[in-house]
């Protein structure tokens, strides 16, 4: 059956047999260093390649010139010393099997024009983007021909450092913005004619093919459909690519539909959790018939079986599995084992993503690997030592990683869980139907555990006899917290939080005011859950905009909900006390900008502040432990084994994980638990 697999059947394109159907869209990570693919980018694809992969197109949007100054970390293709690094890179992954391809582009209006060299950006026409607040300045003659001459340069170094090829980026950015009505109102030999609207694309062909010559694979990742009033028609886009491929100058299209200058669009070309699965997967499939050309694509085909479907259907020559090999870069390796059911879900949460949108690297919410092949494994070995009793207790993220981790160095591992399913706050997360997907982050560790022999203890709220009775040679609490109310200066008893709401214990009321000083997804969800329940919500937060600790991508379902729903936002505000008034509750409203007070009738007033760790436990058994409690900051950060000895009498080494030490979030409960317990 394997070997009849569509997924894993080779494809050839040009000279290149590639091993599989399975790609990695490009996608920039920001891992590089001053604009190079170092070490870091490097392993982070060559895992990619030992996974099994059979493409994997680096970089995102590498820039070919200076004035195209990098928006989220892009490599600098524009540099001779960028060759070395590549070729290093490609070397290594084509060893493991891989071929490597590098998407080149010219960010056009879509970056910043103050750092690098502080140039203006540029545009066909001098129309704002949204997403970056660029005034571009018109393109020139003289701009087009060093761009021109600067895309082929570019494209040699990519052949020098022996890259199997290059896409050119053509959506959003400066290419196609000649191609859109909505990006080119030009009069000269580049606006007006969808011949003049190419011309500069093929004058950049031209370019590439006179540096490169005819066989290097050059192909586009390019909007064949703007799916926007004011923007590039369906009809048009598609002649696009017909033309292009009449052209005889490429040799592959990735389509793209969509379009992408403000947060709320590109979350339709690159859908987030709740959003449909392969929204554009039939167009993709008309273009290939059309065109009867190799096509390429990727938008939310982030399991396997529609994977699948889109190859056997005939709909791609290549699929794109672009975050789910962030979550799992071993799929095809798994499929071709036969291990399809072990692959780490991608749940769609797009913390990868918008985290480069917010100057970080791309991490994904649940696998704290990828990104750091350096030191931490994406497969766990054996345990060399002898062979410990590990108790866990609580089987939220942080104590299911801990429970997988050390169950897969072979210890011997049971967890006590106080419900009677596992997940924790994901479980609670995952009441909102639109991020239901969350749940595989527990479903998949539990599905890891069981595989692995793991004992769980559910509906035990454990106490120390409990652990002690197991005789542990190691403990770790991962008991999560309990919401913080005891900041307010009156009313911590009047008021209810974000989890009540989500889990369904308290109703919401009418006139509900939500107070949010966490910034994260809780009190947004529990805003949502409010608002679709029919309330009057007011959602008050102190900083400058709401929820600032979710990304552009996040934010746009719960913008969607909060206009659609009319929720009042109201920012740089802060609740300070909560008094009965009739039958109602009275909230007051300060601002860390004025002594100014204003007051709000409401009938419940929602808080998110956080959780304050559940540590009993952990201070009970602390005085037993052998390190009381003591965690060797330096080794768990350079991931080496905890030694610490305080109480020589002690039994057991004692340790604490995730939100049971401090409020944070699901990679940061995931990661405490993976190198805490992968030195056991
Ligand atoms: C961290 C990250 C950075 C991305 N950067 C780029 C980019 O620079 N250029 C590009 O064409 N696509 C970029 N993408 C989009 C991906 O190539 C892909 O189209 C998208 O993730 C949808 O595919 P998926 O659902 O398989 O992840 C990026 C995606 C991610 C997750
Ligand atoms: S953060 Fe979410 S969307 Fe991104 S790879 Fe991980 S699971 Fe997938």
């Amino acid at each position: 059956m394997r070997e009849n697999d569509p997924l894993l059947q080779p494809y050839q394109l040009k000279h290149l047999t590639l091993r599989n159907r399975i790609m990695s869209t490009s996608h920039e990570p920001a891992y590089s260093e001053d604009g190079l693919p170092t070490d870091r980018y490097r392993l982070y694809h060559l895992e990619k390649a030992k996974g099994g992969i059979a493409l994997t197109m680096t970089a995102g949007s590498a820039i070919v010139s200076p004035d195209s100054p990098a928006a989220f970390g892009n490599l600098h293709a524009y540099k001779d010393e960028i060759v070395p690094w590549l070729k290093r890179l490609t070397d290594d992954c084509h060893a493991e099997g891989a071929a490597v391809m590098i998407q080149l582009t010219h960010l056009g209006r879509r970056t910043n024009w103050n750092h690098s060299d502080w140039l203006p950006v540029l545009a066909p026409s001098p129309i704002r983007e949204p997403a970056h607040r660029a005034f571009p300045k018109t393109a020139e003659d003289w701009d087009l021909e060093r761009i021109t001459k600067e895309y082929a340069a570019a494209a040699q170094r990519m052949q020098e450092a022996g890259l199997d090829g290059i896409e050119l980026e053509a959506y959003g950015h400066l290419m196609d913005g000649f191609w859109s009505p909505a990006t080119n109102q030009r009069d000269d030999a580049y606006g007006g004619s969808l011949d003049n609207r190419l011309r500069f694309t093929h004058e950049v062909l031209a370019a590439i093919r006179a540096a490169v010559g005819t066989d290097f694979i050059v192909g586009l990742r390019l909007v064949a459909d703007e799916d926007w009033d004011k923007g590039l028609s369906r009809e048009e886009g598609v002649e696009i690519a017909q033309r292009l491929v009449a052209s005889g100058r490429i040799d592959f299209l990735n389509l793209i539909r969509g379009h992408i200058e403000t947060d709320a669009a590109l979350s339709k070309v690159i859908p987030i959790q709740g959003m449909a699965s392969a929204p554009h997967l039939d167009f993709a499939g008309e273009v290939r018939e059309i065109t009867k050309f190799p096509v390429f694509h990727a938008a939310r085909i982030a399991d396997v079986a529609t994977a699948r479907h889109a190859i056997a259907e005939g709909k791609l020559d290549m699929v794109g599995m672009t975050r789910a090999h962030l979550a799992d870069p071993h799929i095809a390796r798994k499929v071709a084992e036969g291990r399809e059911e072990e692959i780490r879900p991608c749940v769609g949460a797009t913390y990868c993503l918008d985290r480069i949108y917010e100057g970080h690297e791309a991490l994904c919410i649940h696998n704290p690997a990828t990104g750091r092949e350096a030191s931490l494994p994406h497969v766990l070995r054996r345990s060399d030592g002898p062979k410990r009793k590990i108790v866990i207790v609580g089987a939220g993220p942080a104590g299911l990683e801990a429970a997988r981790a050390s169950a897969e160095r072979g210890h011997e591992v049971v967890v006590f869980e106080a419900a009677d399913k596992p997940g924790g706050q994901v479980r609670l997360a995952a009441q909102l139907k639109r991020r239901s997907e969350l749940i595989g982050i527990a479903d998949w560790r539990l599905a890891q555990c069981e595989r692995l022999g793991v004992t769980f203890r559910f509906n035990t709220w454990a106490e120390r006899e409990d652990v002690l009775g197991e005789t542990p040679d190691i403990v770790v609490i991962a008991t999560g917290g309990l919401p913080d109310t005891g900041w307010l200066a009156e009313g911590g008893d009047l008021v209810v939080t974000s989890w009540d709401i989500l889990a369904g214990d308290v109703k919401p009321g009418e006139r509900v005011l939500l107070f949010d000083d966490n910034g994260g997804h809780p009190g947004m969800e529990a805003a949502e859950f409010i608002a679709q329940a029919g309330s009057k919500l007011e959602l008050v937060s102190p900083e400058r905009f709401f929820a600032p600790e979710i990304g552009g991508l996040n934010h746009v379902p719960y913008a969607r909900c909060f206009s659609e729903c009319d929720v009042r936002v109201t920012i740089n505000t802060r609740l300070i006390a909560v008094r009965r008034s009739g039958n109602g509750l009275l909230a007051s409203l300060g601002s860390d900008y004025s002594d100014r007070i204003v007051e709000r009738e409401v009938d419940q007033v929602v808080v998110e502040h956080g959780t304050l760790p559940l540590e009993d436990l952990y201070f009970e058994l602390k005085p037993l432990s052998r390190n009381l409690g003591e965690l060797d900051m330096a080794a768990f950060v350079a991931i080496q084994p905890q030694c610490v000895t305080r109480n020589p009498d002690g039994d057991f080494q004692l340790f604490r994980i995730g939100d049971a030490v401090a409020s944070r979030n699901i990679h940061a409960a995931i990661y405490d638990g993976l190198r805490l317990c992968m030195t056991f």
